[in-house]
């Protein structure tokens, strides 16, 4: 019988370990909330109202529109639930994009569909959501797209509707991992010509009638023709993206690794003017990758955002120890505990000034206040308790807020462990090594740091093994290798 409990206490255990703390969704303003119903009401009429024009109107039509309707509006909710999966950290922006889109296709198959190839409507804007919101978003968005056609009369010839679907999904897929503008760039040659050698293969020798209604005005519905309008318009929308990226907030991979330049003025200032802070930045791009990575996180983004988080001490880089390199200490001068906290604080006020100064994404900007959390200031607060200040911690911790993802709560763990492995002498063992890289992170567990960021018992002990995999980089870097006088080779 005590077995029994003793094994349930321990599935209990493990079922209790696996589990994550549940994050509250990103919060959508009501007024948002009305105007994306709205927009998806408008797209379900738009793509249905044709079914009620037919003469003599029966009961049936009537009861075909309602369904067809109603089934509009539910894909349309289902791909908004979708992107917001993909994406939990989706603004009510970029949701607009998403289904304004689809409107602006749904509009262009009525007024266009006889004189546009298909493929030219529905692979541009798969593109810009592939880049911007992700490839399974993007799937998502195509499927509805290429599957409701406003104008009952309108019949795609099958293989042109493969051909269509085959060249979105790849967009779509390549699109979300595509990592620069040159690679977009050979997408927008290479898709067309795909399109166009299959079309000739598939539909090229039936007389091409891609759309069964009426006679084509834009080539006759050629195939070149039809390929170099698809070129162009995916040319037009590389060209736009960038505008797309700065009205709607999208972090597309190819912005991320431009910010991500270490030649970008901000961060040339950062080695300039804080050297020690750089120094410290880029072992934590190390130590957050190799984290990221074992966890299965963006890689991109958390080292673009770990080359920002501490930006803002670039406002008095010597009341940083890093920098301080072996001067004298302005908080010793100072000798106030309060002013010191302050100053601490102010790397996070200034860093988000400096962000929205150079127009960093908001998802590069949340690293700065989220790697601090409310991380109690542990030096200062001793100092204020020694000097016999009546003060409440609430005043030597960060503001906040605590880490809400994954990446900036591995950068929060990196911060923390990053100056003790530095410090680490070079003969300590793995496990002490380990032994301090745990002590580290439960202390910031137990704090509640890690709270909202979603992060399971599971991925923090592979974040404890990556950051001990770095450690060993690090030590097998400062190991000196006995070299001989007549050592030529390399
Ligand atoms: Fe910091
Ligand atoms: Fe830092």
């Amino acid at each position: 019988m005590q077995n029994i409990t003793t094994t349930l206490k321990k599935l209990f255990y493990l079922w209790r370990r696996n589990q994550v703390p549940v994050k509250q969704p990103i919060k959508i303003s009501r007024i948002d909330n009305l105007i994306i119903f709205l927009v998806c009401i408008l797209i379900s009429i738009i793509s249905s109202y044709k079914i009620l024009l037919i003469s003599p109107l029966k009961i049936v039509d009537i009861f075909s529109w309602f369904w067809t309707f109603t089934e509009i509006l539910i894909c349309s909710g289902v791909l908004i639930l979708v992107s917001k999966k993909e994406n939990p950290t989706i603004s009510s922006r970029q949701i607009f994009l998403i289904i304004t889109l689809l409107l602006l296709v749904q509009v262009t198959k009525l007024a266009l569909a006889s004189t546009i190839s298909p493929l030219s409507m529905i692979i541009p804007p798969a593109l810009i959501i592939s880049q911007g919101m992700g490839s399974i978003t993007a799937l998502a968005w195509v499927s509805i797209a290429s599957l409701i056609w406003p104008d009952p009369e309108i019949v795609i010839n099958n293989n042109l509707f493969f051909i269509l679907l085959v060249s979105a999904s790849v967009v779509s897929l390549l699109g979300g991992r595509i990592r620069s503008r040159a690679q977009l760039l050979q997408l927008s040659i290479f898709v067309p010509i795909g399109s166009f050698l299959s079309q000739w293969i598939l539909i090229g020798t039936e007389k091409i009638s891609f759309i069964n209604k009426r006679d084509f005005v834009l080539a006759n519905g050629d195939i070149f023709s039809d390929s170099l309008l698809l070129a162009i318009a995916m040319l037009f929308t590389i060209l736009f993206i960038p505008i797309f990226e700065s009205i709607f907030g999208l972090l597309t991979k190819a912005r991320l690794l431009e910010l991500a330049d270490k030649e970008k003025p901000l961060i040339r200032r950062l080695s300039l003017e804080a050297p020690g802070t750089f120094e410290h930045t880029l072992l934590i791009c190390g130590l957050a990758e190799e984290a990221t990575r074992m966890i299965g996180g963006d890689i991109d983004l958390i080292k673009t955002g770990a080359l920002y988080h501490d930006i803002g001490k670039l406002h008095a880089p010597n009341w940083f120890i890093e920098n301080q390199d072996g001067s004298k200490n302005p908080h010793d001068e100072l000798d106030d505990p309060i002013k010191s906290a302050e100053v601490l604080q102010a790397h996070v006020d200034e860093g988000l000034k400096f962000a929205r100064k150079n127009r960093l994404p908001k998802l590069i900007a949340n690293f700065i206040p989220e790697h601090q959390g409310t991380l109690k200031m542990g030096y200062f607060f001793q100092k204020a308790k020694e000097k016999n200040l009546d003060i409440d911690e609430y005043y030597f911790r960060y503001k906040g807020p605590i880490p809400q993802s994954k990446e900036t709560a591995i950068l929060m763990l990196a911060d923390g462990c990053e100056a003790a492995l530095r410090a680490m002498n070079i003969n300590a063992s793995n496990k002490e090594a380990l032994e301090t890289i745990s002590s580290i992170i439960y202390s910031r567990e137990k704090d509640g740091q890690l709270d909202d960021s979603n992060l399971s018992k599971g991925e923090i002990f592979l974040i404890k093994r990556a950051f001990l995999n770095v450690w060993k980089r690090i030590r097998h870097r400062r190991i000196q290798y006995p070299t001989s006088k007549n050592n030529t080779f390399s």
